[in-house]
């Protein structure tokens, strides 16, 4: 099967290394990829117009892909997927109106007020709003408040605080660009990410994962796109997928399928562990990143053959999926001044001997270029994922921290703490 990949962050590597792999694979391509991929896949660097559906088709055409597998939202948003599948490719992502359970938060609402699907209260504030009425909306939340901008924003445009002025300020900023802002109730326990293939009504659920949101360690400083996820989640209930499955993400499959909107592609649950079971705090409609580079990790299932059994309808007669058995976790190196203003074009030094890296453990690029030169240099906040895999976290830990270690670019940093919590046991649930 030949292959064309849409995207180039860490987890398009983590795809190409698991496509890679699959025996059905003959040729992978990628556009636009990254520097590291260039063993496992053809890459298309000069290649930047993912969110053209037009462009897209046409490289498709031009490659003879027989599956094409869109990597991230911006894409499937404006409308990538329908294209190809208009012009008889099989593609895995969701088309434009099914992608929209990502790309609008208030679309999400409404889906899952009609499934039926515990969520956040929330409440719309449009742009024109007055002080007022402002004032109004925070008086029904807190004492933690939670302020979103309902566009992409990649987990960029949420803020969390207990204090009312910083809410009230980002309420102005979101609605100063145009925006309309989103106010939910806060939602307590610890937050659980579980990807479900989802092809109509059939939902085959992933390992579970968690992120860590923040760029520091202790949950500290700002959100960030993701420093680092492990898997799967030793503090889960036994029944917490199964649960999630039929109270989130089944219902939610099938209230798309009944608009007439029916979801093929990956749907990504991002919820917290409250009280009673599993809360929506949002939906993404492709494979998160980091957590993707620690699930498939642990993946022995073909993967290229799942997501063509989901691009091609044939989901439901796939057999069980099969896992290693052990634990994995990936730790983001993000460049100097992430996620503000990343330092970009700084020269990095892998290691040098080759049996540094591992099956057990080993490097992935997210934004990574080569410059004129021909040196690897950082070429977005994300520049690499190192991923490490064990027995249990804690042995996972240790091989993902002997590696970092080995990995030189002037001003980066990386989170020390990653699956720390859960190997230590400090992860409560509420009861
Ligand atoms: P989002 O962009 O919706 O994924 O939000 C980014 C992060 O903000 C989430 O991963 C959570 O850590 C936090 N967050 C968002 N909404 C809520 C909520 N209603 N309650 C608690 N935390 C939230
Ligand atoms: N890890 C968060 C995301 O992919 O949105």
């Amino acid at each position: 099967m030949k292959l064309l990949v849409i995207g180039s962050g860490g987890r398009e590597h983590a795809l190409v290394r698991g496509l890679a792999a699959d025996p059905s694979v003959t040729e992978i391509h990628i556009a636009p990829g990254n520097p590291g991929m260039a063993t496992q896949a053809i890459c298309h660097p000069e290649f930047t117009a993912l969110q053209d559906p037009i462009a897209v088709t046409e490289l498709a055409q031009k490659i003879a892909a027989e599956l094409v597998i869109i990597g991230p939202e911006a894409p499937l948003v404006a409308g990538v997927a329908d294209s190809l599948r208009n012009a008889g490719f099989a593609v895995f992502g969701p088309s434009a109106a099914a992608a929209q359970l990502e790309g609008s938060k208030a679309f999400a609402k409404e889906i899952m007020q009609a499934a039926a699907v515990d969520t956040a209260h929330a409440e719309t504030l449009l742009p024109g709003v007055s002080p007022k009425e402002i004032e109004t909306a925070l008086n029904h939340f807190g004492p933690t408040y939670v302020v979103k901008d309902d566009g992409l924003a990649g987990g960029k445009g949420v803020v969390v605080t207990t204090d009312r002025a910083t809410a009230r300020c980002h309420i102005e900023e979101v609605l100063a660009l145009g925006n309309p802002v989103l106010l939910e109730s806060f939602l307590d326990g610890p937050e659980v990410s579980l990807f479900c293939l989802v092809d109509g009504e059939t939902v085959v659920p992933l390992l579970p994962a968690q992120d860590h949101k923040r760029a520091y360690d202790n949950d500290a400083g700002p959100n960030t796109g993701g420093m680092g996820a492990y898997a799967p989640l030793p503090w889960l209930p036994d029944d917490a997928v199964a649960r999630i499955v039929e109270e989130v993400c089944a219902p939610v499959a099938a209230e798309m399928v009944r608009r007439g909107i029916p979801y093929s592609g990956l749907m990504y649950a991002g919820l917290a562990w409250g009280e009673d079971g599993p809360a929506v705090i949002e939906f993404n409609a492709r494979f998160g990143d980091p957590e993707t580079q620690a699930v498939l990790a642990l993946l022995r299932t073909p993967l290229a053959g799942l997501l063509n059994a989901v691009a091609t309808g044939t989901l439901s007669e796939h057999p069980p999926l099969e896992w290693e058995p052990g634990a994995a976790l990936t730790v983001v190196l993000a460049a100097a001044n992430y996620p503000a203003a990343p330092e970009i074009g700084t020269p990095i030094t892998m290691p040098t001997m080759p049996s540094q890296q591992s099956d057990t453990a080993y490097i992935l690029h997210a934004g990574t270029a080569l410059n004129a030169a021909g040196e690897l240099v950082s070429a977005g906040g994300r520049v690499l994922s190192i991923v490490g895999k064990g027995a249990d976290l804690a042995a996972a830990r240790e091989n993902a921290y002997a590696l970092i270690k080995e990995i030189k670019l002037a001003g980066s940093f990386y989170r020390q703490d990653i699956a720390l919590p859960a190997v230590e046991g400090r992860i409560q649930l509420p009861s």
